[in-house]
């Protein structure tokens, strides 16, 4: 057990993934687990919200069971318990709640409420400090997974000599979400759920401008971002190329037959196919970045962060790499097992919360579309 540093259990519900996890300090991750839901969703294509709520129910006692034993604590020496409160489904976030009001009453510990965009906020912070880089802000913070696409200016203004983060809202996107985006179009050519991986991993072996898709075209807020015009792109695409056509039907069989991999779906897919994924990647990659620089213009920063379960994708990274040494401004992302959803950045989040004196009571309730700013 670690001494002089508080434990913060951190707990997160907000979507498919049943999360739990202890981090020390704010900083140093006791354990990280996570019961991802995607063989209960694959069949559908997406998250199914009331079999998330169902599958949460189960396996909560036991992620935080696990999550407590693999940092070699027991439950007495937790000093707060951070919980989701939104945004996300509402029966999903529900279940974390709950059990983290139950639990922090039943330990008589502090309840901190936290926003699970923050969270994705947080998840940059504790992967750049151990490795002992240390962000400069203003921040640029780009959130980019299957439920949100959003860019936030973080200003570090400490609050009770704590660390505490201001938030504004830049822009977001219109319709779909990035990750979204990547799981229609890999639906649509049946490479099954989730999209995003399985895209990143075949994309490689197309001409990215092969297809060309024009940019959005939107009026208002020019930092906003839109990706339901690319998904019907490409499904005109498909319509108007039979031979497409015909290798979704022989990869709609494979996927039932429960082939797939990334070489069993590659062996079955034309140049054409990979084109195209290599296109519609390049587009998504191309637009993400160049409205998360072009945001600098009106709020000047000296960090960017990437941040949700995109920002796992390899293309991604490389381009914001690039464009961040171009420019000469620092670029943060998590570990691929920070990005997508977990309860080590919910943790990490709330100790903060918890440094600065905020406290969440019995009253706490999930809030489906809490807005971080
Ligand atoms: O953050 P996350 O785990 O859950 C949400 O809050 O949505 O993100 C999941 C999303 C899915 O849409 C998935 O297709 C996408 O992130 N994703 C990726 C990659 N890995 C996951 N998208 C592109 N490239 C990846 N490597
Ligand atoms: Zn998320």
């Amino acid at each position: 057990m670690i001494d002089n540093k508080h434990l913060v259990l951190g707990i997160e519900s907000s979507c498919d993934e049943t999360a739990a996890a202890v981090v020390a300090g704010g900083r140093e991750i006791l354990s990280n687990i996570v019961a991802s839901q995607t063989e209960i969703h694959r069949k559908y294509g997406g998250v199914v919200p009331e079999l998330a709520s169902r599958e949460h129910l189960r396996q909560i006692v036991p992620v935080v069971r696990e999550a407590i034993e693999q940092a070699n604590i027991t439950l007495r020496d937790v000093d707060a318990v951070a919980v989701t409160q939104g945004p996300g489904l509402v029966g999903a976030l529900l279940v974390g709640v709950t059990y983290g009001k139950v639990l922090a009453t039943s330990l008589g510990k502090p309840l901190i409420a936290v926003n699970h965009l923050e969270g994705h906020v947080h998840a940059v912070l504790l992967e750049a400090r151990a490795a002992n880089r240390e962000p400069q802000f203003p921040a640029i913070c780009l959130i980019v997974s299957g439920g949100h696409t959003i860019l936030y200016y973080v200003k570090a203004e400490p609050a009770n000599g704590a660390e505490h983060f201001a938030y504004t809202k830049i822009g977001g996107t219109r319709d779909d979400a990035a990750g979204e985006a990547y799981d229609k179009v890999a639906r649509m050519l049946a490479f099954g759920y989730p999209g995003g991986p399985i895209i990143d991993r075949l994309a490689p072996y197309g001409n990215p401008q092969a297809v060309r898709f024009s940019d959005p075209r939107m009026r208002g807020n020019p930092h906003d971002f839109s990706f339901s015009g690319i998904k019907t792109a490409v499904l005109h695409h498909i319509r108007s190329n039979p031979q497409l056509e015909s290798e979704i039907e022989v990869r709609h069989r494979a996927l039932t037959r429960g082939e797939r991999t990334g070489d069993a779906l590659r062996a079955l897919s034309s140049a054409a196919t990979l084109d195209l994924l290599a296109s519609f990647q390049h587009s998504v990659v191309s637009n993400l970045v160049s409205q998360t620089f072009s945001a600098l213009g009106d709020y000047p920063a000296r960090s960017i962060f990437v941040s949700g379960g995109v920002a796992a994708n390899s293309e991604l990274r490389r381009a914001f790499e690039t464009e961040s040494a171009r420019r000469g401004i620092g670029v943060f992302f998590p570990s691929r097992a920070l990005s997508t959803d977990n309860a080590a950045m919910i943790a990490a989040a709330g100790y903060a919360h918890l440094m600065a004196g905020d406290r969440a009571d019995s009253t706490l309730n999930a809030e489906a579309n809490l807005p971080l700013a």
